[in-house]
């Protein structure tokens, strides 16, 4: 196993190329089981969540190769619709396989995922969806089976809005019988970019980026062709406050301003400077940094995935700050990390009360989950001091690199054998 050494206190300055998106790329991977042919993806990251998901496909019958961001999946001898629970247990996005499966085999078997480290996540959504599509479920030996010789459509109304249960119920429904209805859909950018590359196969999804979304079954769909795959608003989101928390300017190249308007409008609140220049984002420092309040809410809202990084922001900002998680309310396992640094941070229910502190001191922690590594590396580049992070196999599930990009811009941050 490694760990991240950083010795804070170095300004990042420079220019940075963001990559594909995690969570744009999976359900992509995902749909390709609906095509039998081959697929091609470019600027795809280099993930062990990407890695993962191509064992899974592999596992499933399908061809993979993945080489310099570029993925080529080959569906046309997909034959099994097994998805084991060795699988599933190391990446819950898994999950995403049981529509598709469920549509080409008129049946699935996918081990259900378990708990995690950032709250409780059931699938219910998921389950209630492909029955109103006309799948037959059951739970056996810790999988969900699905029966369904042939998917109906349906109006699928959800309790709440869930990224993968929305991008499952596309995926599920495109090769359906007639017209199927997703109210109350997840609006996030990486499922419209799953509408999007579906309806260039030749599915007919209409109301894509909203939450009603309709789904007029088609009988076949073809293969994908080198779609390049969007760019991470979450490792983009991360650098900038990387530039912010350090006093710093960086330049990211690969990003889509139009995608993080609810951090973009935090970071400009707390006293960052933002402008879009030639393609990219610029984020500077103005040596202000004011403590601000956000609750974490479905897309255009403030991404959960983005609180952990904010909040590590939040730690040394000047004055009070209130977070508040409504879609994980268990999501805070770096706040104990984070307080080992001294930052001064009290859980009360689903917020966290930040008291912003004049600096954060390097001190061994530990990584709990994706986001939460990211949001101590960033503790670790802006602290006094040497930071050792361990357990950072969390990080490289959902970050390409990202301590060699932070590397680039001036950190002092290597990886070491545990
Ligand atoms: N929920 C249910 N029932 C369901 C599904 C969800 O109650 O059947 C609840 C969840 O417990 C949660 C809320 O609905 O309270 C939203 O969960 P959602 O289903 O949207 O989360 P997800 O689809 O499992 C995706 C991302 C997460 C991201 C969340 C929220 C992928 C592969 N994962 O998860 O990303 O935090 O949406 O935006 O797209 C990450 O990248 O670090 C990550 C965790």
């Amino acid at each position: 196993m490694e760990k991240i050494i950083v010795e804070g206190g170095n300004k990042l300055e420079g220019e940075l190329v963001v990559s594909g998106a995690k969570n744009a790329v999976l359900p992509l991977m995902a749909a390709s089981i609906l095509s039998g042919g081959v697929n091609s993806f470019t600027n795809v990251p280099d993930l062990a969540d990407v890695r993962t998901m191509c064992k899974m496909l592999e596992i499933l019958g399908a061809r993979v190769e993945f080489e310099d961001g570029s993925l080529e999946i080959d569906t046309t001898d997909l034959n099994k619709w097994v998805a084991p629970y060795d699988l599933v247990k190391t990446m819950r996005a898994s999950v995403l396989v049981l529509g598709p499966l469920t549509a080409r085999f008129g049946r699935a078997r996918v081990s259900l995922p378990g708990g995690c480290a950032i709250g409780e996540r059931p699938i219910d959504q998921h389950l209630k969806g492909l029955q109103i599509l006309g799948s037959e479920i059951e739970i056996e030996e810790g999988y969900v089976e699905t029966v369904a010789p042939k998917l109906q459509g349906g109006v699928i109304p959800f309790d709440v809005s869930t990224v993968t249960g929305t991008e499952n119920l596309i995926l599920s429904s495109v090769l359906a019988e007639g017209e199927t209805i997703l109210l109350n859909a997840a609006c996030e950018p990486e499922v419209t970019e799953l509408g999007l590359v579906l309806n260039e196969m030749g599915a007919d999804i209409q109301g894509i980026g909203t939450d009603i979304i309709t789904i007029n079954g088609v009988s076949e769909l073809s293969p994908i062709k080198d779609h390049e795959v969007m760019p991470d608003r979450i490792e983009a989101g991360t650098l900038m406050i990387a530039a912010v928390l350090t006093g710093g300017d960086i330049f990211l190249t690969n990003c889509r301003f139009e995608n993080m308007g609810a951090l973009i409008g935090k970071l400009l609140e707390a006293g960052a400077e933002i402008t879009r220049e030639n393609g990219g984002i610029r984020i500077k420092s103005t040596g202000e940094l004011k403590s601000i309040d956000f609750t974490t809410l479905p897309y255009p809202g403030f991404p959960t995935d983005m609180q952990a990084q904010m909040m590590t922001l939040m730690s040394i900002a000047d004055g009070l700050s209130i977070i508040t998680e409504t879609i994980f309310p268990q999501r805070f396992l770096h706040a104990g990390e984070l307080r080992r640094m001294g930052a001064d941070i009290k859980l009360v229910g689903n917020s966290a009360v930040v008291r912003g502190v004049r600096h954060v001191s390097g001190a061994p922690i530990m990584a709990s989950d994706l986001r939460a590594s990211a949001s101590l590396v960033l503790a670790g580049v802006a602290a006094e001091g040497k930071t050792e992070i361990s357990r950072i196999y969390h990080l490289d599930r959902g970050y390409e690199k990202l301590d060699r990009k932070l590397e680039t811009v001036g950190a002092r941050i290597w990886r070491e054998k545990e």
